[in-house]
């Protein structure tokens, strides 16, 4: 059993004989508008913030950066913050910080395979800094929220976690999450399942109480039953892209309509503007890529996303969406006249 409370609440508040389900952090999709849209879709227990970066946090230059990556509506469950860097010290002090502005969780990037964050030392670039990522634990522990560690399987050879993993666990960490991957494999091979048994084995043995989850490829929440179902030492299951060919992947029933497909979309595109009326700035790309979410399903799916891809602002977007609605409907009308 983990030893926070906030942890201790996500393994025990989900039905039993079945794992937690994450929605993964990613860059430019999880923040404040797409948390609230996959949330109103189907809410998994657990969502991470975008990463951000450590020094940023503190660095009064910087900080309106990472506050935008920060921000979290008052609507909204509060995400777990995920923080990337290198320096011990500036995990300590960003760790206070985000206890100031009462946030429950940190889960720290050792994992990114990017190679500017690498090159800096960070996210999976920690895989060959044994020492490093554990004075970053510790560091990041001091401010006493719990701390979790999201990684890679290795950097260059999946192998490498037979130490790596070890060596976490020893951390006393209260989640270890794997993208059951090397930094090398990047996206681009099927994550390895085959190491899931082995890494229950080390955490029984050195960490019983870290709990275990698991990611790469898991594209529903049947498939990730299935995953926990063959190893049910698993704790929780985390999806990422899977959200991208279907919103509702967290949900049990997967019955649902064009209509409420749309109505995620308009969410999104209302959610947008209030962000930028009231908040800051965000380009209109990072909201353009959501896109053909929405019509993928459709007949002319292939029309509709381009057009999509063309608009520049949301009331552009609003329309096709109309236009869309009148094909659907003249569609159906001559069905029905057959
Ligand atoms: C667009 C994008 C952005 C990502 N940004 C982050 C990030 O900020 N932090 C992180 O730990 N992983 C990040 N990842 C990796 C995902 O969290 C996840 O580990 C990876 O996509 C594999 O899971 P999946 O197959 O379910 O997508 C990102 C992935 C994508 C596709």
């Amino acid at each position: 059993m983990p030893k926070s409370e906030f942890w201790k609440n996500i393994k025990n508040n989900h039905k039993e004989n079945e794992p937690f389900f994450s929605l993964a952090p990613m860059e430019a999709v999880t923040d404040t508008v797409f948390r609230r849209v996959v949330d109103k879709a189907t809410a998994p227990d657990l969502f991470y913030t975008e990463f951000v970066n450590s020094t940023s946090i503190i660095h009064e230059k910087a900080k309106f950066s990472a506050a935008h990556r920060l921000y979290v509506d008052k609507d909204e469950k509060t995400p777990i913050v995920q923080m990337w860097g290198k320096d011990p010290e500036h995990f300590r002090k960003s760790a206070l910080e985000l206890k100031k502005q009462g946030f429950q969780a940190i889960d720290l990037n050792m994992g990114c395979p990017d190679p500017t964050v690498v090159k800096n030392g960070g996210g999976s670039g920690l895989i060959k800094e044994f020492d490093n990522a554990a004075a970053i634990i510790q560091a990041t522990k001091e401010a006493g929220l719990p701390v979790s560690v999201k990684t890679r399987l290795g950097f260059n050879t999946i192998d490498d976690y037979k130490e790596w993993v070890p060596h976490l666990l020893k951390q006393d960490i209260e989640v270890l999450t794997i993208h059951l991957r090397s930094r090398k494999e990047m996206s681009k091979v099927d994550a390895h399942y085959e190491v899931i048994d082995e890494i229950i084995k080390m955490r029984d043995e050195i960490a019983p109480n870290t709990l275990i989850q698991v990611n790469g490829d898991i594209k529903s929440r049947e498939q990730g039953m299935e995953l926990y179902r063959q190893h049910p030492g698993i704790d929780g299951i985390m999806i990422g892209r899977g959200v991208f060919e279907n919103p509702f992947v967290f949900d049990e029933n997967q019955d649902h309509s064009q209509e409420e497909m749309f109505d995620l979309f308009k969410m999104q595109l209302d959610l947008y503007d209030d962000y930028i009326e009231n908040i800051g700035k965000k380009r209109f790309e990072t909201l353009r890529r959501f896109f053909k979410i929405y019509v993928r399903n459709l007949p002319n799916a292939a029309q509709y996303r381009d057009q999509l891809m063309q608009t520049h602002t949301t009331q552009e977007a609003r329309d096709i969406i109309k236009q869309v609605e009148r094909d659907m409907a003249e569609m159906k009308d001559q069905e029905e006249a057959v």
